[in-house]
């Protein structure tokens, strides 16, 4: 982020100064109630870790705690585990018949799933998975609604060692196509659809369409979601209800070393290619499960725990599925939007169900701003008591809303910054303990070591502004990236030694240590708590036979997020109208999808280039987000600068 950005950001953070301090009557009744974890996490982080891996059940114990050759490290060594009986075996005996989610369908069906019903339905599958010839370590793609079949496809794959790899639902037939390749994944488990604001999202015909060029595919398991007629191959197509009853109840859970993996996803880098994150099991489950139980403060018998997020991204891995069932407790499941059939779906949800706690993103938080207070304020939330925000920075303003609103001004809201690649939550309040400053994610969780320093890899310390890194590693952080160990090294262990992990985040920390996450400092972009690269839109929108050349930018405002800006030259004889823009605007959510959709585009003769012909992007966010223009002494083509500022403030940014 160039720096008066970064100055405008943290001015806008700093408006708010009011602290809260945490109630007395949670402190009390609170998993975390005594500072000390903080300082004896510090003194021994091994001696905690291994603390925390007592959550889990092990086949076999571990010999060591972690094995460090920076930048890989193992975890928990010579242990032996399996992730589905974490999550479903050991909680048979005396809770089996607790209800694991509550899922809530878009169109308004209700199911409670149980975790002795999950767990049947888990070993049948499981058992029908390897009759269709999936073994250890063969990988397993999912691209599915969020529907109960949906964890239990992850929990099948676990339970039989086979890695899954989940492609969010909202992605295109191009993007899993892209993805199943890169894993070579053998079976693909989908629905016939799912629900999505009313509509059917036809995720068998963009399976169909992808399955077209997928060399690995050997079979196809279908979920009748919708019952929409759909195609179906004959041998390489069934349908799931079919052979999940056909199928033995009996699967005992297949012993996996702690560090197999246990599943790959896929997530955006600089360039266009996806980054298959790699994640192994010991590890990974000992992170999910310790912060899930400190940091939403979980009491399994008693509480009714809802993250909102998919299950097709890490959020929904990590503290939809994993963490939530390892723990033991009752989750909500949604399948659809949070303005279906009206904008106080999510409320009504919560009344039903009388939620808990409630995990969510600042842009779904922004976007119940907007519609207004009448539609909480219809619904009785008195039983929220934790409130947690994922995904982006989340602004002040919208950190109070939610509060007040949402939290009736009492609950504790808990900012977790992580990503995809640290697998848990890594920096973040405990509610029982930490002083709240709206529109900071506070301090490391225990055991977690993090630093902000600058370019050249000092520590800035109080007050100061520059790169996240984090100084050993997390449990749960990932081992490298799916037949690609250089990109690994290259992408996070070489800017500050192999030892210095870097997030890609720009943060500031205050006088009092407390970490300010500014966004993220290279060419991705964060748009509704999703990462996607300028790279990727742009090759999206070059795919397109009318444009010529294309650049994408991230426009951040603190109170709206990120949106994407597109600035895109085109062939001669073309017009760059609107309907070239809706067009544009279609292309890319059919490549990508439409979370990939531009915001806005600017059509220009030309894009600003250095004098060896590199596109400056750092002058076109200056534009796009109305600054000053930086240093523009480098340009080739000066002159087209104004051009395209003349045509930026003309044209209106459209949405629906
Ligand atoms: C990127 C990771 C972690 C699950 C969802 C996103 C940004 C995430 C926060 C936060 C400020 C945040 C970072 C990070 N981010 N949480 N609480 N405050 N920024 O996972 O797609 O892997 O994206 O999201 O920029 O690098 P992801």
């Amino acid at each position: 982020m160039p720096e008066k950005e970064v100055e405008k950001t943290i001015d806008a953070l700093l408006q708010e100064r009011r602290t809260f301090e945490p109630p007395k009557e949670f402190t009390e009744q609170a998993n975390a109630s005594d500072p000390a974890i903080y300082e004896e996490a510090e003194r021994d982080p091994e001696g905690w870790w291994e603390s925390q891996a007592e959550r889990l059940d092990w086949f076999e114990r571990w010999d060591t705690v972690l094995e460090q050759d920076p930048p890989w490290h193992k975890w928990f060594v010579g242990g032996k585990l399996n992730a589905s009986y974490n999550c479903l075996d050991r909680h048979l005996e005396s809770h089996g018949d607790r209800v694991a989610y509550h899922w809530v369908g878009e169109p308004g069906e209700t199911r409670d799933v149980s975790y002795r019903e999950l767990h049947e339905e888990v070993s049948r599958l499981a058992n029908a998975l390897k009759d269709l010839g999936v073994a250890k370590g063969d990988r397993v793609a999912i691209y599915m609604p969020m529907i109960p079949e949906l964890p239990a496809a992850m929990l099948a794959c676990a339970r039989i060692g086979a890695p899954h790899s989940v492609v969010f639902g909202g992605f295109s037939a191009e993007s899993l196509r892209d993805r199943i390749n890169d894993a070579e994944c053998k079976v693909l488990i989908t629905a016939d659809g799912g629900y999505r604001k009313g509509n059917v999202v036809p995720l068998k015909d963009n399976a169909d369409e992808a399955l077209e060029s997928t060399e690995s595919i050997e079979k196809v398991v279908v979920v009748q979601r919708t019952d929409e007629d759909v195609n179906m191959v004959e041998g390489r197509d069934v349908v799931y209800s079919e052979i999940v009853q056909a199928a033995s109840a009996d699967c005992p859970a297949e012993p996996m070393d702690a560090e197999d993996i246990l599943y790959i996803l896929y997530t955006s880098g600089t360039t266009g290619k996806p980054k298959g994150i790699v994640h192994t099991t010991g590890g990974y489950l000992t992170g999910v499960a310790s912060t899930h139980h400190y940091i939403f403060d979980i009491k399994p018998e008693s509480d009714v725990y809802w993250c909102a997020a998919d299950i097709g991204w890490v959020t929904g891995h990590s503290y939809i599925v994993y963490g939530p069932l390892v723990n033991g407790c009752t989750s909500i499941l949604y399948e659809g939007a949070p303005d279906h059939p009206d904008k106080d779906r999510w409320w009504s949800i919560i009344e039903d169900h009388r939620a808990t706690i409630l995990y969510t993103a600042p842009t779904a938080i922004r976007s119940c701003m907007k519609w207004g207070v009448d539609y909480p304020q219809k619904h009785d939330l008195s039983s929220l008591r934790v409130l947690g925000s994922v995904g982006e920075p989340i602004n002040p303003e919208a950190w109070i809303w939610y509060q007040e609103f949402i939290g009736g001004g009492k609950t504790p809201v808990v900012d977790t910054w992580w990503q995809t690649e640290t697998g848990q939550i890594v920096i973040s309040a405990l509610p029982g303990l930490t002083t709240l400053k709206p529109g900071s994610a506070t301090k490391p969780f225990p055991g977690s070591f993090a630093d902000v320093v600058d370019e050249s890899g000092e520590p800035v310390g109080p007050g100061g502004g520059g790169y996240l890194v984090l100084k050993r590693p997390v449990p749960a952080m990932f081992r490298t990236i799916f037949n690609d160990a250089d990109r690994y090294v290259e992408t996070y262990f070489e800017r500050f030694g192999n030892d210095v992990y870097f997030p890609g985040d720009g943060a500031k920390l205050d006088d009092d240590g407390y970490y300010w996450l500014l966004g993220r400092v290279d060419d991705v972009m964060n748009i509704a708590g999703h990462r996607i690269s300028t790279y990727e839109v742009e090759s999206a929108l070059v795919d397109h036979p009318d444009v010529a050349e294309a650049a994408v930018v991230g426009r951040v405002d603190p109170k709206e997020g990120e949106t994407i800006v597109a600035f895109c030259t085109v062939k001669s004889g073309v017009e760059g109208d609107d309907d070239l823009m809706q067009e544009l605007r279609g292309h890319v959510a059919k490549v990508i999808g439409k979370l990939a959709r531009p915001h806005s585009i600017i059509f220009t003769d030309d894009l600003p280039k250095t004098r060896s012909g590199k596109i400056m992007r750092r002058l076109l966010r200056d534009v796009a987000t109305g600054q000053e223009l930086g240093d523009v002494s480098t340009l080739q083509n000066a002159p087209i600068l104004d051009a395209i500022k003349a045509k930026a403030s003309s044209q209106a940014a459209d949405d629906e």
